[in-house]
């Protein structure tokens, strides 16, 4: 499992917030009892679905000791556990399960979706957002680099087939074990600012793994290889703003 630098994941908080409000927004519960962050991290999101519904039972779920210290921190009115989502159940049917930016590190989402359902109490749902950019060259420059003969014993392990799939897969998983199921997709135009930012960006989630991977002398290596192929597919507009179009996929299942 990936181990998780928070500094670097919330050096662009404000990107990767954005759409774990517009998610909460299309969670129809007024006054849920029970309500469960997959995958809280940091307890960005969490905090979120605190000021939504401040009367329920808030659990923040990770398996990142690190971002749980962090979570900690920040909120002790939040039940904080360390645990790994895909076994994890509750003692209880929970009123909302939500999960921003985490589903997609864990494999075979034909289990994973129905399980997580089976957990939601009638009446609740399920929401989910999980990004879809893994074709584009912030994700496959990883890759690139990763084959090359100098690197390919140690890394080409760590490629994964991409995890998260068009709607239809999860519209056919699930539509018929749920009352009611809403399936969308938003490619966010980000306009970033400094040198290089979409390696930046990209540093503090799915390049990790590929550096933890290495040995702390070739980890510069790496990472250069990276950035130069990123710079040239991400030119700086005139202004000096990158724009980094990233797809997200979101789901909201009525239970
Ligand atoms: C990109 S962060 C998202 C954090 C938070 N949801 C947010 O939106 O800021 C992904 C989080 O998922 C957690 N994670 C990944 N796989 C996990 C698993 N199998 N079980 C529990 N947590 C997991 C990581 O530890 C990390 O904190």
């Amino acid at each position: 499992m990936a181990t998780w630098d928070p500094a670097q994941y919330l050096r662009w908080s404000d990107h990767r917030l954005r759409p774990a409000v517009d998610l909460l927004q299309r969670v129809p519960l007024t006054s849920p009892a029970r309500v469960v962050d997959l995958g809280c991290g940091t307890g960005n999101v969490t905090a979120l679905l605190r000021a939504r519904w401040p009367e329920a039972h808030v659990t923040g779920v990770d398996a990142s000791r690190t971002m749980l210290e962090r979570a900690r921190a920040s909120d002790r009115g939040v039940e904080w556990l360390e645990a790994d989502v895909a076994t994890w159940t509750p003692p209880a049917p929970v009123d909302v399960l939500f999960s921003n930016a985490t589903l997609h590190w864990i494999d075979d989402h034909a289990a994973l979706f129905p399980r997580l359902v089976t957990l939601v109490a009638a009446g609740g749902a399920l929401a989910v957002q999980m990004p879809r950019n893994f074709g584009e060259p912030s994700h496959t420059s990883i890759y690139e680099v990763a084959r090359e003969a100098r690197w390919r014993a140690r890394l080409e392990k760590l490629i994964r087939p991409e995890p998260t799939k068009p709607p239809e897969f999860y519209w056919d998983l699930l539509a018929s074990r749920v009352s009611a199921l809403d399936v969308w997709e938003t490619v966010y135009t980000q306009a970033l600012t400094g040198d290089n930012s979409v390696a930046d960006f990209v540093k503090g989630s799915w390049l990790k793994p590929f550096l933890d991977a290495l040995h702390p002398d070739d980890r510069e290596s790496f990472e250069r290889a990276y950035r130069a192929r990123v710079a040239r597919a991400y030119p700086p507009r005139a202004d000096g703003t990158t724009l980094f179009p990233f797809r997200r996929l979101f789901m909201v299942a009525r239970c």
